[in-house]
């Protein structure tokens, strides 16, 4: 049932392009217009909303932060993501004109579940964006959306991830169509691309040794740090979180431009630094402030690793290793960005000779708070 492959993980790893492929089927009819028949909201609720609040966990949490962006820049609807644990303890500010967004792979995690159920009660309208179907969280919301990415087995996530992220991509687009925020034509531009990503994610599959590689040079690294801006910062953080749950190596995932301001400390000769570069062909000079961000770091010793796009040759000159990603929008780019860094933490993981589907103390499915 591993599909010839020696994990669980390395094969939904290679699940990947048919899981965010399976997220996108469906949702929209022949013309382009986004359907998304099962989310049985009411539209006008969906029009009234005046902010919205993504809860989850761990993983999930970061398939959160980066909807954000991408929510954020498409709908203009203020969006925050907040741990589900600590939402429920801050007395949140939550009324029928929130729309809470919870991310769940398993739809069992208590913690998500609980903090749902208080925003129902102060009012919220609730959607679960959840990979299994008839689980918890998704019965107790208001409506659903569900990924379609198969069964997860292994405890790391990896499939749900890029599902979950994809999927909030529709939500996001689809409040945007029903709010008149993205002209049809621009929303139609946007699922084409994402139509395009299954294949790309392939095509970093396919380079996946040369990853390998480096992974298993580093079976014997200490600390390990990510840095991402953007987009590229939850995955960072996501990098960093695979790294530590399966090769037990501590890991820190850090803004980049959060560096000065305390962690470039950190940096002695030598320190492995992996950083996610932003497409050179964004806006906002976003590029420019991460290659500098290197410069820095490695005229400090580190030893820099950096995930860019095809076709980048500026980052060369500052790298001790380049790992290409096909070319896309700055805010698909966490679809192709993380498979690099999952493929790393599974390969050092296994270098080390540890069990990277079943890693010491988690559970797959944490139904205790
Ligand atoms: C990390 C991981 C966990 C889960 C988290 C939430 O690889 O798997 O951090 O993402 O426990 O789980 P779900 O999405 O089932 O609510």
């Amino acid at each position: 049932e591993k599909g010839g492959y020696p994990s669980f993980m390395e094969k939904e790893i290679n699940d990947q392009p048919d899981a965010v492929a399976q997220t996108l089927l469906g949702r929209t009819n022949g013309e382009g217009v986004l359907t998304l028949d099962e989310l049985r909201v009411d539209p006008s609720v969906l029009k009234s909303i005046n902010r919205i609040i993504v809860l989850a966990c761990g993983t999930s949490a970061y398939a959160g932060q980066v909807a954000r962006y991408a929510i954020e820049h498409w709908c203009r609807i203020p969006t925050e993501v907040e741990l589900s644990h600590e939402f429920r303890y801050r007395d949140p500010i939550v009324d029928e004109r929130t729309l809470v967004v919870s991310i769940s792979q398993s739809g069992e995690t208590m913690d998500t579940l609980m903090a749902v159920r208080y925003a129902k009660e102060q009012g919220a309208v609730t959607v679960s964006i959840c990979n299994t179907n008839g689980s918890t969280i998704p019965r107790e919301s208001d409506a659903v959306l569900y990924t379609h990415a198969g069964p997860e087995i292994a405890v790391a996530s990896t499939k749900a991830f890029l599902a979950q992220i994809t999927a909030t991509y529709l939500l996001g687009l689809y409040l945007a169509q029903l709010r008149g925020n993205l002209f049809q034509g621009q929303i139609k531009d946007i699922l084409a691309e994402l139509a395009k990503t299954p294949a790309k994610i392939a095509r970093v599959l396919e380079n996946a040794e040369q990853v390998k590689e480096l992974a298993r040079s580093m079976a014997e690294t200490r600390t390990v740090l990510f840095l991402g801006r953007h987009v590229g910062y939850p995955v960072a953080m996501e990098g960093a979180l695979k790294l530590k749950e399966l090769a037990y190596i501590h890991a820190e995932g850090f803004a980049a431009g959060e560096l000065k301001h305390g962690p470039i400390a950190l940096i002695e000769e030598g320190q492995p630094v992996i950083v996610v570069v932003p497409s050179p062909r964004g806006r906002d000079s976003l590029h420019a402030k991460v290659v500098s961000n290197i410069q820095e770091v490695r005229a400090r010793g580190a030893k820099t690793i950096v995930i860019a796009e095809e076709g980048d040759e500026s980052v060369r000159e500052h790298a001790e290793h380049v790992f290409y990603i096909p070319e896309t929008s700055t805010l698909l780019a966490p679809l192709l960005a993380t498979v690099p860094l999952q493929i790393f933490a599974l390969e050092l993981a296994t270098a080390k000779g540890y069990d990277v589907d079943q890693p010491r103390n988690l559970a797959k499915s944490v139904t205790v708070e």
